[in-house]
């Protein structure tokens, strides 16, 4: 089966006061669909610009990605656009919510600029927050969530274009570990749902424990790639 990611050497590198900052150096990547992959490494060794480069939020200096088997390295902005609209869903560290709309409204969004008629936005944002547990708090604004509901609208909002793959940078990172773990099985029955496809950034072990393999970085480098151990892992 093509793999539903699928980069060659792609490399990134800033330009810092003249003078070229490389903070990718070569990464060969191939995930297949229904994955859920894990992404580690130390603070700065560019996790979430890895992460901004599969999302199409961004292109590679050099090197070749493949989404779905089409080749998206090298889009015009439009065209990114048009990807991370029909393809992608993002989750977030801190929610990235909307302040002063329901969470109703934050889960439709994505479908208003996707051109779906305000009915269906409704009804399917609703049957999304029903989905993560949310369906007596449709009406409630972020500040009148916890963190760990504001995450599951957030993931509820990235799920509503029904998106192949979801990017989630440090997702559970806000939230008291009993909050972490809901976000984190929500996202695990979401995946045997809808075959769904997930990356994440994450600095929580047990959090990585549950990805099928984890990606370990290192100064721009991908050094490590683990399997998840057997099918039944003991939480002690
Ligand atoms: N737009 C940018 N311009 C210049 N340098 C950048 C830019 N974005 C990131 N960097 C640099 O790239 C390196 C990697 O950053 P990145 O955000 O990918 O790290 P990270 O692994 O996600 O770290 P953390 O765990 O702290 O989130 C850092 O040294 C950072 O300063
Ligand atoms: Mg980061």
């Amino acid at each position: 089966m093509t793999p539903i990611i699928e980069m060659h050497g792609v490399q990134k590198t800033y330009l810092e006061a003249g003078m070229e900052l490389p903070v990718l150096r070569g990464i060969d990547l191939s995930v297949q669909r229904g994955e859920i992959v894990a992404l580690l490494g130390p603070s700065g060794c560019g996790k979430s610009t890895l992460l901004n480069l599969l999302g199409c939020l961004d292109r590679p200096t050099r090197g070749n990605y493949e989404l779905g088997g089409r080749d998206v390295s090298a889009l015009s902005r439009e065209e990114q656009a048009w990807v991370r609209l029909h393809y992608i869903g993002f989750v977030f560290q801190s929610f990235h919510l909307i302040g002063h709309a329901t969470a109703l409204e934050n889960v439709a969004l994505p479908l208003y600029y996707a051109g779906v008629d305000r009915k269906t936005r409704e009804a399917r944002a609703t049957a999304l927050l029903e989905r993560v547990g949310l369906g007596d708090r449709i009406h409630h604004r972020p500040n009148q969530l916890s963190g760990g509901q504001r995450q599951r609208v957030a993931i509820a909002r990235a799920c509503v274009t029904q998106p192949r793959l979801m990017l989630a940078d440090e997702p559970t990172g806000a939230l008291d570990s009993k909050s972490g773990q809901e976000v984190l099985a929500l996202l695990m029955s979401l995946r045997e749902e809808t075959a769904l496809t997930v990356v994440l950034v994450t600095h929580d072990a047990h959090v990585a424990s549950c990805a099928d393999r984890r990606f370990v970085m290192s100064d721009g480098l991908i050094v490590d790639i683990e399997q998840r151990e057997a099918a039944t892992h003991a939480d002690a």
